[in-house]
């Protein structure tokens, strides 16, 4: 081994970093059309609330897809930053795919047109450039970062990502939230899918409910969202 003073740990933790971070420019998505497509349920005021009451300045969300729960806290908190982590892998647009004809396009597009208009958008330039084009005018105060959780969460903590409040609305698994907490203790950990899963036994309730028994935190929850509050 060269003797750069550096481990192979250390320099693998250097390159990751620098992996996260290359991307990190805007491309041009001034001319696509803004899709407002969301997948996210009822009961966000109770993330607004949680930022309101410590304050928060920075919000981490894990799952951003096209950007419509980012714009929401964007819109509503001028003073926020959102740094949000997503893979926006390939399978996204197969997933667009399967929503024509169905609940999540014919409520906010019931032409048939704008839904064609919509699944090519989605093929042609991908769904994180639709997402950042929703998010332009936000540019300055959102970050997007193309990697998975929780992979990525150590990289973000050493770069100095300090979020105050976490919102996850991504693969429903206890690890995200365990290696959140691990990071970052401090943050309020709240997310979306609550309500998701009735046949399948709620799987995003018991991760969150086993989550918060191990950890001495209590829950509050309405429809799909959730936010962990210490236990009193
Ligand atoms: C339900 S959508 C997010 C919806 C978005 N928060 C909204 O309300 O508009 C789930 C997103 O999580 C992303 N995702 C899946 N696994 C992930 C992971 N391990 N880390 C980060 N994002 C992930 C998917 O790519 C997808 O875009």
């Amino acid at each position: 081994m060269k003797k750069t003073g550096r481990t192979p740990a250390f320099r693998f933790w250097i390159k990751a970093l620098d992996h996260l971070f290359t991307d990190i420019d805007w491309p041009d998505v001034s001319a696509l059309r803004r899709w407002n497509v969301g997948l996210g349920g009822g009961g966000r005021h109770l993330v607004h609330a949680a930022i309101r009451e410590h304050g928060a300045k920075v919000l981490l969300e894990i799952g951003v897809f096209l950007g419509q729960s980012a714009r929401l806290w964007l819109e509503t908190h001028p003073d926020l930053k959102v740094v949000g982590l997503d893979p926006w892998g390939d399978d996204l647009v197969e997933q667009c795919e399967r929503y024509v004809g169905r609940e999540t396009l014919n409520k906010v597009y019931p032409d048939a047109q704008d839904q064609a208009d919509f699944i090519a958008d989605v093929r042609t330039h991908g769904v994180k450039a639709l997402a950042l084009a929703n998010l332009l005018e936000f540019k300055d105060r959102f970050v997007p970062i193309e990697a998975t959780s929780p992979e990525a969460i150590p990289a973000l903590c050493a770069a100095e990502v300090r979020p105050d409040i976490i919102y996850i609305d991504a693969g429903k698994t206890i690890e995200d939230l365990d290696v959140c907490h691990l990071f970052w203790p401090d943050a309020i950990l709240c997310g979306d899918d609550w309500h998701w899963g009735r046949t399948k036994g709620y799987p995003m309730r018991q991760v969150v409910e086993a989550f918060a028994a191990a950890h001495g935190f209590d829950i509050e929850a309405e429809h799909a969202t959730w936010v962990l509050k210490p236990r009193t």
